[in-house]
C-alpha cells in the first residue's frame, strides 16, 4: 500500500447539538482549553505523518481555513509589542501543514462529505478524521490505524467499546479478533437498535480507506436519517475487498456532546501545571454549592 499522505477532515455539518454556541461559530472552532477543537485534530494528523489536510467545508466555515493561515496584521502587533512567544504561537499554526479545502454544498451526510473530496484525494489511500472527534494518549489515534493499514495492506477503521445503551448512536461492527485489538470486519450497521447490535464495538471518527470507497459512495442511497452514510459504503467495501478494525487505545471526546466537550476542557486544563491547582480549587468550591 502507498504511504498515507492525505487526510480528509469533514467539517461541513450543521452542529445542531452544539447550538446556540455554534450558530455563527463552527463547533470545530469552539475552544478546548486554549486551542480550537480542529487544531487538536490537525495536530494528531501531523504527528501521524500526514502531509496534506483536506477540509470539507461549507459557506460558513471559512474561519477554519483562516485559523491555519497567516494573520499578518496580528503578527505585526505582536512583533511590535515584543510578545515573541505569542508571535511564534500564531505563526506555528499557519506553518503546521498544507491545507486544501472543498465545499459540501448540501449537508447530505458524512459519506457525501467524504465523496466531495474525491478529486483532491485522487488515487491514493487516505485517512479520514471526523472534525469534532478528539483522541488522546499514547500513539496518535490515526497513526494506530495507518500502522495496521500498511502492514495488512487493507482499509482499517477505528473502533471503541461502548456501553450497550449507547450502541444506537454509532456504526457497530461484527468481526473476529485476529490479533490483540485487531479485528477482521465481517459486517457493520449504522445506529442499530439496542437489542439488534452485532457487538458493542463502535466505529469512532478515524478511518484509513482506499480510493475505491468513492465508487461505493457514488452508489449508496440515503440510509439512516436520510443521509448518505459512510458506514453503508464501507459495509460494501468490507464485503467485497476486506477490511480490518483496530480497537483504539487512548481517550476519546466527542466535542459535539456537551458533557464530553466540557470534560475535554478540564482534561487539558489539568495538564497545565500553573492552571491545575487553581482549577482544582475552583472545582472544589463550586461542588460545595451544588
Ligand atoms: P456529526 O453528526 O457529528 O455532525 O457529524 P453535525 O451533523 O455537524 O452535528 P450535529 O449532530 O447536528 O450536532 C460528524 C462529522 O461529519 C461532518 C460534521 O461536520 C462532523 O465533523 N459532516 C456531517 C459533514 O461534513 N457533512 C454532513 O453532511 C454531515
Amino acid at each position: 500500500m502507498k504511504n498515507i499522505r492525505k487526510v480528509v477532515i469533514p467539517v461541513a455539518g450543521w452542529g445542531t447539538r452544539s447550538l446556540p454556541a455554534s450558530k455563527n461559530i463552527p463547533k470545530e472552532m469552539l475552544p478546548i482549553y486554549n486551542k480550537p477543537v480542529i487544531q487538536y485534530v490537525v495536530e494528531e494528523a501531523i504527528h501521524s505523518g500526514i502531509e496534506d489536510v483536506i477540509f470539507v467545508t461549507n459557506r460558513d466555515k471559512s474561519v477554519i481555513e483562516d485559523h491555519f493561515d497567516y494573520n499578518l496584521q496580528l503578527e505585526g502587533v505582536l512583533e511590535r509589542a515584543g510578545k515573541l512567544d505569542k508571535l511564534k504561537m500564531v505563526r506555528d499554526v499557519a506553518e503546521m501543514v498544507n491545507i486544501m479545502s472543498v465545499r459540501q454544498k448540501k449537508q447530505l451526510g458524512l459519506g457525501h462529505a467524504v465523496l466531495c473530496a474525491k478529486e483532491l484525494v485522487r488515487d491514493e489511500p487516505f485517512a479520514i478524521m471526523v472534525g469534532d472527534d478528539l483522541m488522546f494518549g499514547g500513539v496518535p489515534g490515526i497513526k494506530q490505524l495507518i500502522d495496521v493499514a500498511m502492514a495488512e495492506k487493507m482499509p482499517v477503521i477505528g473502533v471503541m467499546e461502548v456501553p450497550q445503551e449507547k450502541v444506537n448512536r454509532y456504526g457497530i461492527i461484527a468481526g473476529e479478533e485476529v490479533s490483540p485489538g485487531v479485528y477482521r470486519v465481517n459486517d457493520m450497521v449504522e445506529k442499530p437498535e439496542r437489542d439488534k447490535a452485532p457487538s458493542r464495538m463502535a466505529i469512532v471518527g478515524r478511518y484509513v480507506l482506499t480510493p475505491d470507497i468513492f465508487d461505493y459512495l457514488q452508489k449508496v442511497t440515503p440510509g439512516h436519517g436520510g443521509e448518505i452514510q459512510l458506514t453503508d459504503a464501507m459495509q460494501a467495501l468490507a464485503r467485497d475487498k476486506g477490511m480490518m478494525a483496530v480497537k483504539m487505545a487512548g481517550i476519546r471526546f466527542d466535542a459535539g456532546d456537551w458533557a464530553e466537550y466540557l470534560t475535554a476542557n478540564i482534561y487539558f486544563a489539568l495538564q497545565d501545571e500553573e492552571l491545575r491547582y487553581e482549577l482544582i480549587g475552583y472545582l472544589k468550591n463550586i461542588l460545595q454549592f451544588q
